[in-house]
Formats: structure tokens, C-alpha cells, sequence
């Protein structure tokens, strides 16, 4: 690992962001070289950096932050900024912003290597995933992106090794969004029961489970979002996100509803739908699921509802994990399987650290 200082800009002090930096604070006390100094911080509204590049006390970074009155620098000022500093330079994208991950190119051509848990880049068109990995291999800047799908759990990770060590990945199937596996898992336990579906949905509002318009993820695009990127990993130029089947799960009269709450006031209406789905699986002696999968060999990429086995480790998923099946040439009938929490600040963050950690170890 390279003994000279790293620069750190982060971009986004949400909860992910926040996490990361409690992660970062630990990780510099911990590991003192190289010497990381945090530069740059911003959220959409504030930013805190020096021109002389002096770091920013990470403890207490924000609480300086939201006492700032100094405004974020545009994005080609930060790479500019950043461009300049006199050591290597890693950024953070804490963000979903489409704005920011749009810039990865001109970061990485300038020779900023990049850690995110954002999926927008990697999920876009094919002509900015395209874009971003040239400039890296061609400045030699490295970009990770472990927390875009399934937070902290070793998703990429374990894909890429997969790819590089010559293995033939057949197929990936699973559960990628907490929000649909708590739904389900709920609405049509293994137990048996459940739920109507929108009381469900309305409960999993109530715990801060979905986004504050539950609509944006019931059409699926998260979901259908993560597939493309591991579409992408697995070698299937996915054109983007709306380029295969996604299922979504408003009913088509509620689409243009104006509010969540109207959404969710209207949503009864539409229960016996949901409930034909749950019974014609359980006569089955199977329960749904909301899953995404990709057939390698079809290069066939779908988000939506299915049926499984009451044995199948998908069926017996708990609260709001997530589930990840790769059937590979080696694995054989038995995929090698990743699970657990995918979402939540500290193990997301995680992730981010995670990467952080490997930029060390090659700039
Ligand atoms: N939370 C999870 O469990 C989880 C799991 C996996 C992946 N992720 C991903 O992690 C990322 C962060 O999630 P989060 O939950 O921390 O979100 P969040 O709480 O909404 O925080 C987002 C942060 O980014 C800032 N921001 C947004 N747009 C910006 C822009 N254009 N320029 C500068 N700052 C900007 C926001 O600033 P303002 O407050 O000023 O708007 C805020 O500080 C997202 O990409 C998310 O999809 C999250």
C-alpha cells in the first residue's frame, strides 16, 4: 500500500454518507498510512474545502458542515479543484445524483478514482458505463462500485472473481430489494396467511421500509436498475434499464395518481389482484416472489413476480434480506449463494469502505 497521503472528497452527508464517515474516521486511526485527508465535503446545498487543500477534521465534519455558508462548488470546479491537489485523489459519491455520476468520466480522465454506492452510472445508458471504465483504464484511476447492488453483501465482488477466475456464470437469480423482500415475505409468509397486499404495503410504509412514494419502488426500476449493472458484469451489453421485461406492481389506474398518500388510500381497491396471485401459488404448494434474473446464455434479463418451491432459499427469506444465487459451470446444481441485509447506512457504507480500502492498495 502506497505510504503517501491520499485526498478524500466526499460528495453526499446523507445516511450513507454520514456512516461512511464515522467508517473513515476509524479506518484513518486505525490504519495511519497512508495519511487520508479529507479535502473536499458537500451536500447539494453546502460544501467545506481550503484552496490550500488543508484536511478537514473528519470528527467534526458535519456539524461543520451544516454551520457553512459556503456553497458546493459546480461539478467541473470540483474536478478542477480535485485535479490540482497535491496527492492522489479518491472520491465518494454518497449521492443518487444522475448529475454527479454523469461526471465520472471527466473525474476519472483526470485521474480521480472514484468509490460510490450510486447506481445511476453503472445503470445508465451503456454509452456512459462504456465511457467511465475507458477513462479509468486509460488514466489508470480505479472506480468501485461494491454498495450499487445489495449494500455491503459481496455481490460485485463475488461476480467479478467469478468472471476473472474463467468460471462460466449460467445464470443470477434473486431478491435485490429489501423493500420487495419485506413485502413479500409478509404478505405471503411460508406460514401460510398474510396480509391484504395494501395493508402491507401501507405497513411497510409506516416503518420506513419504502421510499416516501411507495410507487417508486413498486414499478421495479431499483430492481431492474441493479440487474442491469450485473447484466453488464456478467458480459451483456444491457442497453439500460428499461430495455427488458419489468414487472411493475401499481395497477395501471393509479399510476398518474398525484400523491403516495392518494396512491396508498386507493390501493384496497386493487387487493383481490394481488390476492389471486397468492392463492394460485399456494395451491402449488409455492409462495411469489419479486425477483430479478438473468439467463446468461438467452442473454434474457427479467424483473418481476414469480413462483417458488417452499424449499427453495428464496421462499424462506426473512424480514427485509436480500438473496443472491450464481449458478456457475463450477458450482454446478448448487449456486453459490450470497444473503443478507442490503440496505441500512452502516453495512452500506461498509461496502464503501470496502472499496476505499482496494483504491489504497492499487494507486
Ligand atoms: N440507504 C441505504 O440503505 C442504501 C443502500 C444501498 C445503496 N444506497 C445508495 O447510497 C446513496 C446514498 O443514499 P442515502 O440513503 O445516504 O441518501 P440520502 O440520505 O438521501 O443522502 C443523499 C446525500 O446526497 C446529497 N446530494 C444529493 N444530490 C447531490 C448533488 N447533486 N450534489 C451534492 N450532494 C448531493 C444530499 O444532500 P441534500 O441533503 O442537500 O439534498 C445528501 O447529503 C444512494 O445512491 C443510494 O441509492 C443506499
Amino acid at each position: 500500500m502506497s505510504t503517501s497521503p491520499v485526498s478524500i472528497a466526499i460528495i453526499g452527508a446523507g445516511g450513507v454518507g454520514k456512516c461512511f464517515l464515522s467508517q473513515l474516521q476509524a479506518l484513518a486511526a486505525r490504519r495511519p498510512n497512508p495519511k487520508l485527508s479529507l479535502v473536499y465535503i458537500s451536500t447539494s446545498k453546502k460544501a467545506l474545502f481550503k484552496s490550500d487543500y488543508s484536511a478537514i477534521p473528519i470528527d467534526s465534519a458535519v456539524q461543520e458542515l451544516s454551520a457553512a455558508s459556503t456553497a458546493p462548488l459546480a461539478l467541473p470546479k470540483v474536478i478542477e479543484y480535485l485535479a490540482a491537489a497535491p496527492s492522489k485523489v479518491v472520491l465518494v459519491d454518497n449521492t443518487s445524483s444522475q448529475d454527479v455520476a454523469d461526471s465520472y468520466p471527466a473525474f476519472l480522465r483526470s485521474g480521480i478514482s472514484i468509490v460510490t454506492p450510486n447506481k445511476k452510472a453503472f445503470s445508465g445508458s451503456y454509452q456512459l458505463w462504456q465511457d467511465i471504465f475507458n477513462a479509468a483504464s486509460t488514466s489508470g484511476a480505479k472506480v468501485y462500485h461494491e454498495s450499487s447492488v445489495g449494500a455491503g453483501l459481496p455481490v460485485i465482488s463475488t461476480l467479478k472473481d467469478l468472471v476473472d477466475t474463467g468460471d462460466e456464470v449460467t445464470k443470477i437469480e434473486g431478491v435485490f430489494s429489501g423493500t420487495m423482500s419485506f413485502l413479500f415475505n409478509s404478505f405471503a409468509p411460508l406460514e401460510g396467511s398474510g396480509g391484504k397486499w395494501s395493508a402491507e404495503v401501507k405497513k411497510a410504509k409506516e416503518l420506513g421500509y419504502t421510499e416516501p412514494d411507495p410507487r417508486d419502488d413498486l414499478n421495479g426500476l431499483d430492481v431492474a436498475r441493479k440487474l442491469t449493472i450485473l447484466a453488464r458484469l456478467a458480459g451483456l451489453p444491457v442497453e439500460s434499464p428499461t430495455s427488458f421485461p419489468v414487472q411493475s406492481l401499481i395497477p395501471q389506474a393509479l399510476e398518474s395518481v398525484a400523491s403516495g398518500d392518494e396512491f396508498l388510500q386507493r390501493l384496497p381497491e386493487f387487493d383481490s389482484e394481488m390476492e389471486s396471485v397468492k392463492t394460485t401459488a399456494e395451491k402449488e404448494g409455492k409462495v411469489v416472489r419479486f425477483v430479478g434474473s438473468i439467463d446468461v446464455a438467452t442473454k434474457s434479463v427479467k424483473v418481476g413476480l414469480e413462483k417458488f418451491d417452499r424449499s427453495h432459499p428464496i421462499a424462506a427469506l426473512k424480514g427485509s434480506d436480500n438473496i443472491i444465487s450464481f449458478y456457475t459451470k463450477r458450482y454446478g446444481s448448487n449456486p453459490l449463494i450470497v444473503q443478507g441485509a442490503g440496505a441500512g447506512g452502516d453495512v452500506t457504507a461498509m461496502g464503501v469502505t470496502s472499496d476505499l480500502l482496494k483504491v489504497l492498495s492499487q494507486i
